[in-house]
């Protein structure tokens, strides 16, 4: 059997945490390896380890029969392996062409050619179907695009191994289009490529061979996909079946908490109108760039407000910024919390409780046992994987980080009403199931929950109400017992999707 990638007995072991035992798997050339796991389960670290971010205490890699030995990614590179992390490397300052021909600038005669350079680059991103321009610099372009910048330095890179660790987690639907297609070239061209994801139905479309890590160990290794149900897999993550993972439970609804009416801003001119009752759970869907965060950030005060009112149990919400927000009750956990969430340097309690502080202590006075007990509470019930709470949030893996964000807000004991935008991207089916259960208790309390997200079952299983959102404008709006997959991604959906081709012609 063609062994093209093999990872021998691979160990990893961080203060305190055994990140990888004993990993011992092969992946033939030409197909798409997915490799899932819990948050903190190891799939990045084994990933780090391939790209010569990481050593590995015990084992080694082989390639085409020959053992590595990378002790930087220049290594890698040099063996022709690329990784694309989940947390992005692109030099922000610089512009596209220069990220994609780092350390490589054409040079005639000493002198670096730019016009050549630009030119060259620009036709590599046509060739692969990338709509942006050489020219710009990565920090004007958005998550989505960056992270396809990315992809496109492993191909320019004529990389025999490509690991991507969560590519989708970021992209709109049409570009996670664009790079499932650029992944399906690279096999047909004979590459590895090893697929990171949470989102399960990716794992099933893409790949051919599937390998699941938990805890650090090798929990079930598939060579090929074909027989293995959703379940099968979730229970191998987890270790347990989850039967119902929506787990949705009917309340009580009280009246409106949150009132909005007719506001607008630069990024949403066209006047929005909804509300929140108290117990409820309101679900936004759109596609990605519909407007959603706009909104909420409007909502909040995160952006300017140009006019209309809000009402938070009948008060008006006279200041327009976040603090006074919060101070109303008002809170947005905000989707960006990958990049803006975490305060690095800070323990994981101290992450969890900085806003929950002026709580614990109105005087200024710290109480470190009442916020060990917050902390305590919250890595337990959103099962953070940490080696104790005191920890550097830095070293938690991506999803575990995300976990520790959303507790902060969890944590704010004056809620009245919650914003969640994209509540569970990055987060493991075991966790999401916690995270729900967590919402309907809120919800529960009385508290007005608005839940954003671009996934239609998450949206449909959690909520009791979905308004719908499409180019900057709410759309429609449906009651529980209405719900029709059918029709809320009609509803989702620009008139002109029907007649614009979705694919290009390959
Ligand atoms: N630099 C580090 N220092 C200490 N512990 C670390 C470090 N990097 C990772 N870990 C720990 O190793 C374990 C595995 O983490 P890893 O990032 O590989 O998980 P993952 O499977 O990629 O999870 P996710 O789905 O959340 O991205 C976790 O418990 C994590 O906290
Ligand atoms: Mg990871």
């Amino acid at each position: 059997m063609d062994e093209f990638l093999a990872f021998s007995h691979i160990g990893k072991t961080y203060p305190g945490v055994r990140a990888l035992d004993d990993i011992s798997f092969s992946v033939p050339k030409g197909t798409i390896h997915g490799l899932v796991g819990e948050n903190g389960a190891g799939k990045s670290t084994l990933i780090r380890i391939l790209s010569g971010d990481t050593e590995a205490d015990d084992g080694e890699i082989r390639i085409d029969g020959d053992v590595q030995h990378f002790s930087s990614t220049r290594d890698a590179f040099a063996a022709r392996v690329v990784v694309v992390h989940q947390e992005l490397q692109l030099v922000a300052s610089l512009t596209v062409a220069e990220n994609l021909t780092l350390g490589r600038f054409p040079a005639r005669a000493g002198v670096i050619d730019f016009r050549g350079m630009i030119a060259h680059v620009g036709a590599k991103l046509r060739e692969i179907g990338i709509s942006v321009d050489p020219k710009t610099p990565v920090s004007q372009l958005s998550l989505g695009e960056r992270q396809m910048i990315e992809v496109a330095k492993a191909v320019m890179m004529d990389a025999r191994v490509i690991a991507l660790d969560e590519p989708t987690s970021s992209l709109s639907s049409r570009e996670s289009e664009v790079l499932f297609d650029l992944i399906g070239r690279l096999k047909a061209q004979g590459k590895v490529v090893v697929y990171i994801s949470h989102r399960l139905d990716e794992i099933f479309r893409l790949c051919d061979g599937c390998t699941v890590l938990r805890d650090g160990r090798l929990a079930a290794h598939h060579t090929s996909i074909d027989g293995l149900t959703r379940d099968m897999l979730v229970s191998e993550m987890v270790g347990r079946a989850i039967v119902d993972i929506w787990g949705w439970r009917g309340r009580s609804l009280g009246k409106p908490r949150l009132v909005v009416d007719q506001i607008s801003g630069k990024h949403l001119p066209q006047p929005a109108s909804f509300t929140a009752r108290a117990g409820e759970i309101h679900g936004f869907f759109g596609l990605v760039g519909s407007g959603r965060s706009e909104l909420m950030r409007l909502v909040y005060g995160a952006d300017k407000r140009w006019g209309g009112r809000i009402d938070i149990d009948g008060v008006v919400l006279s200041g327009r910024d976040p603090k006074r927000s919060i101070r109303a009750g008002l809170v947005l956990c905000s989707e960006d919390r990958k990049y803006d969430g975490i305060i690095q340097g800070m323990s994981v309690t101290e992450n969890i409780v900085v806003s929950a502080r002026r709580h614990f202590s109105p005087f200024g006075v710290t109480r470190p046992a009442k916020e060990t007990e917050t902390a305590e509470k919250f890595i337990k019930t959103l099962r953070i994987r940490t080696p104790s709470a005191r920890q550097d949030v830095v070293n938690l893996s991506g999803g575990n980080q995300q976990k520790v964000v959303l507790a902060r807000w969890l944590a704010e004991s004056d809620i009245r009403v919650l914003i969640v935008d994209e509540p569970t991207r990055g987060i493991d089916v075991g966790a999401k199931a916690e995270i729900y259960d967590l919402l309907y208790s809120l919800a529960e309390r009385g508290i007005a929950i608005v839940v954003v997200s671009s996934e239609l079952p998450e949206v449909m299983g959690i909520s009791d109400r979905i308004s719908v959102m499409c180019e900057g404008r709410i759309v429609a709006s449906f009651e529980r017992a209405d719900f029709d997959e059918h029709t809320i991604l009609a509803a989702a959906l620009p008139d002109r999707s029907m007649t614009e081709p979705t694919r290009r012609a390959s």
